[in-house]
């Protein structure tokens, strides 16, 4: 983990007595404590404030992405050491943390935490969207002397990208 990088992670907590999973991204100014900045109408937020605990799950299976936002009930749960909070059984390591300041600014809020266990069990690949969204940009670099005239965004194959996440979620509907 790189200071200040933000990584795609899968935070979860409990709702009330059930285990609550959305994926966030997190970043450390100094490896000992973790910081999200949450969207106010967030169901994990609500769980953040109630608990002051929650867990940072590293997956890097794209899978459970999808299936923490879209399919729930399909994510299986084991409990954490320090905290009250659940952690993904499929998850390759979790970071436990407690809350220790938090600060709204406009229509989010700023989550500070303490690092209070670590665990791994596999080999870890922090996801960072910086690498696939230079990746991106490349290829549409490439490809905007083939279309003459053409506004930047209807080369930027929106539209196919759309339609690739329609044909993963059937995908994974049938599995
Ligand atoms: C990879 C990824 C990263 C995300 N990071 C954040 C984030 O940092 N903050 C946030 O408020 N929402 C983030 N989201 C959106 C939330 O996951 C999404 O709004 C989710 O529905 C919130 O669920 P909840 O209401 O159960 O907490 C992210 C989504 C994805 C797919």
């Amino acid at each position: 983990m790189k200071n200040n990088w933000i990584y795609e992670v899968i935070v979860s907590t409990f709702h009330v007595r059930v285990p609550h999973a959305a994926p966030m991204g997190i970043w450390s100014e100094d490896l000992d404590t973790l910081n999200l900045a949450i969207f106010r109408d967030s169901k994990t937020l609500e769980n953040i404030i109630k608990k002051e605990e929650f867990a940072v799950n590293i997956v890097d299976d794209i899978k459970i992405f999808y299936e923490s936002l879209f399919n729930k009930g399909n994510i299986a749960y084991t409990p954490s050491n320090q905290i009250n909070a659940p952690i993904i059984r499929d998850a390759s390591a979790i970071i436990e943390c407690k809350v220790t300041h938090i600060a709204q600014k406009e229509n989010r809020f700023h989550i500070k935490a303490e690092i209070v266990d670590i665990r791994i069990w596999n080999k870890i690949r922090l996801v960072n969207r910086a690498k696939s969204l230079v990746l991106e940009s490349l290829i549409l670099a490439t490809r905007l002397h083939h279309f003459p005239g053409r506004r930047i965004e209807e080369t930027s194959g929106l539209s196919q990208k759309l339609h690739l996440i329609q044909c993963t979620n059937i995908l994974w509907r049938t599995l």
